[in-house]
């Protein structure tokens, strides 16, 4: 409860949702009183179809007993959980803030059901977990929880610089320790932009010369141009052959595998307006037995399992 920035708020919705029980209460009241005997039902003049005709007689017994009920039941409900303003509620329920929080608890109860199980995991290598088939299982619904909406389920990667993991081509390298790492602590690909360094010729030639680099040149005299840039200006990042540099994340530019496209045209986007990639770091949210979990399970996509 602690979103609200001024005490106006509370008194706001404390009038708000009082009054309104308030209001029903007065309102229920005021139907079930001056009930006519049975038969004295008035015409309120109202006809429908001809001869279907409104009466007044009030409203049945139950139906208004089920009125009170809701009522008395949402006044004992605000008692006890949070709902008006910053009132935290005589249970003090929270679903997410502090360690008796319901997350907390139910986090709680999974580690004590799990911890176990996740701790024996922990003392197994990559390599061999990922050959664990019962580790593995747990391993690909925490991808779908908590990857798949970058990665996607099949962990193929997606357009817009998401990678796909099930390949042996690595950003950031694909020995177990240095998946694990970069799940642990995130990983930050940062492309310069270079259009204005180039302009626009110089943005053409260079882009030809980066799609020679997988066969892909139309122009050749334009891609020998753009090497003599490329050796300037790109290669302390992408490597005088275009091999790339996995400590800094800068992919391989000689496989004709893409991150951020394949067409000649966003290869041209790339280079003009640079891109940033950012991958999540996950030791805190995940906690370091899932992501090693999660490691042997990327690592077993990339060796085809
Ligand atoms: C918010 C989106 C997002 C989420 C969620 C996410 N990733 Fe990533 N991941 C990325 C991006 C973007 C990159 C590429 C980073 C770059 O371009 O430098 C990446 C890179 C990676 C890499 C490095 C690939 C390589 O070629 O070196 C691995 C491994 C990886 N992610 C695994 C995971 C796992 C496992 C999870 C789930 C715990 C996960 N990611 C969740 C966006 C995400
Ligand atoms: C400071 C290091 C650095 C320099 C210098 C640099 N790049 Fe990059 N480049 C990167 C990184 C890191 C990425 C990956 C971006 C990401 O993770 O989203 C990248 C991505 C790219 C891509 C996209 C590859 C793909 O798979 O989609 C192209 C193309 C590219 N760079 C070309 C160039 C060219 C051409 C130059 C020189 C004009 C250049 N880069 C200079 C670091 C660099």
């Amino acid at each position: 409860m602690a979103d609200f920035t001024s005490n106006y708020w509370t008194w706001y919705i404390s009038a708000g949702v009082l009054g309104g029980i308030i209001f029903c209460f007065w309102l229920v009241l005021w139907q079930s009183k001056d009930r006519p005997e049975e038969g004295e039902a008035k015409p309120t003049g109202h006809v429908w179809d001809e001869n279907l005709e409104e009466l007044n007689n009030p409203l049945p017994k139950w139906w208004l007993n089920m009125f009170y009920i809701t009522l008395v039941f949402g006044i004992v409900y605000l008692i006890l959980y949070p709902g008006l303003g910053t009132w935290a509620g005589v249970l003090k329920w929270s679903s997410k803030d502090g360690p008796n929080s319901q997350y907390a608890r139910e986090i709680a109860r999974a580690d004590e059901q799990f911890g176990a199980i996740y701790a024996e995991y922990m003392k197994q290598d990559i390599p061999t977990l990922s050959q664990n088939p019962e580790a593995m299982k747990t391993a690909t619904r925490l991808f779908i929880n908590y990857c798949s909406v970058c990665h996607g389920s099949d962990a193929a990667g997606q357009p817009g610089g998401f990678p796909n993991l099930r390949d042996t081509d690595w950003l950031y390298g694909g020995k177990p320790a240095q998946i694990e790492q970069t799940i642990l602590d995130g990983r930050q690909g940062v492309m310069p932009a270079w259009g204005q360094v180039l302009g626009k010729d110089g943005l053409f030639n260079v882009t030809e010369y980066v799609l020679s680099l997988s066969g892909r040149s139309n122009n050749i005299n334009a891609a020998a141009e753009g090497k003599v840039k490329f050796q300037q200006l790109c290669s302390s990042c992408h490597g005088a052959d275009g091999k790339g540099n996995q400590a800094i994340g800068a992919p391989n530019l000689t496989d004709d595998i893409w991150l951020h496209g394949r067409s000649q045209k966003s290869v041209m986007a790339t280079i003009e307006k640079g891109r940033q990639g950012r991958m999540p770091d996950h030791r805190t949210f995940l906690g370091e037995d899932k992501v090693h979990l999660l490691a042997a399970y990327v690592y077993g996509l990339s060796q085809g399992r």
